[in-house]
């Protein structure tokens, strides 16, 4: 029997997600799981839209895999901004969630909003930030100027100093417990989804089952209602560090280090470019310079 072509899963047309209709996205109702990946880019956000995901993070993870910082604490709102617009003007049928940097919504409700809605007008549909119930008066000023907002807890790696490092949370029965209260707080007050990182398959589990919204998973097992991987994880664009919850489809470092280093070849051999690769004048034009068979 002929083998059903891979793309026919994800080429036919679906239609795009909006935040109310992921909103209702839960496994335990049948449906099916929801596919987040980080693109940064026009090109990225034209791979991820091909491929069928259904929402495109333009995560601060852009600071670490783009940007070349240590953490993803260097990045700002114009960062976010400028990327954000850049995903968007590639037009991905997917739902385009924009990420919040640190600080831009730890000050005030005023900041909070007009930081968000830079990251709107730049193209964003849904906004991301971390943290739970200390978050509530930012996430519920969101909600209440029409932006939908989508929640993050446990390994937030904005929390990176005040965790101690990049840390699996809520490995404890109390910290789990606390991780659910989040999760319960964050669903109530509106978010459209709950992104779950760095937390046990057990509390995810139990997460997941308490809230009525999808949650969104990375490093947080299988039970989750979707999940989510940053796009140079995905396709072996990073390569220095690969955390365990990481699955790679791809080796392009190398492929990419390859083609470079056969070019940078075929450069210093003259083989490139060859005359096909080259503009040519009419003979009688190169006459009158005096150039015979350019
Ligand atoms: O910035 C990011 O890429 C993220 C994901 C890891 C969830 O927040």
């Amino acid at each position: 029997m002929a083998e059903t072509p891979k793309s026919a899963t994800t080429s036919a047309k679906k239609r795009k997600l909006n935040a109310p209709a992921m909103a209702m996205r839960k496994r335990v109702n049948g449906d099916d799981a929801l596919v987040m990946v980080t693109a940064y880019d026009a090109p990225g956000a034209r791979v991820a839209s091909e491929a069928g995901a259904d929402l495109i993070l333009v995560g601060d993870s852009l600071a670490m895999v783009v940007l070349g910082y240590d953490d993803t604490l260097q990045v700002t709102v114009d960062d976010m901004a400028h990327h954000t617009a850049a995903v968007a003007r590639a037009k991905p049928n997917c739902l385009i969630v924009g990420d919040l940097p640190w600080m831009s919504y730890h000050v005030s409700v005023e900041e909070t909003i007009r930081n968000a809605a830079t990251l709107i007008r730049a193209g964003a549909e849904v906004v991301k930030l971390e943290g739970g119930r200390k978050r509530l008066a930012m996430i519920e000023a969101l909600i209440d100027a029409e932006i939908p907002v989508m929640g993050h807890i446990g390994l937030t790696p904005q929390s990176v100093h005040a965790m101690g490092g990049f840390k699996v949370q809520g490995k404890r029965a109390e910290a789990a417990l606390e991780l659910v209260e989040d999760a319960k707080a964050l669903a109530h007050a509106g978010c459209c989804a709950i992104v779950l990182e760095g937390i046990p398959v057990k509390v995810a589990k139990m997460i997941t089952d308490a809230v009525d919204v999808p949650t969104i998973g990375i490093g947080a097992g299988p039970d989750c209602d979707g999940q989510v991987l940053v796009y140079h994880d995905v396709l072996g664009i990073e390569d220095r560090f690969v955390p365990k919850f990481v699955r790679r489809y791809a080796d392009l470092k190398s492929a990419s280090v390859d083609a470079v280093a056969q070019y940078a070849d075929d450069v210093r051999s003259g083989a490139f470019p060859n005359d096909a690769e080259s503009y040519h004048m009419a003979d009688d034009e190169a006459d009158a310079l005096g150039l015979y068979g350019s």
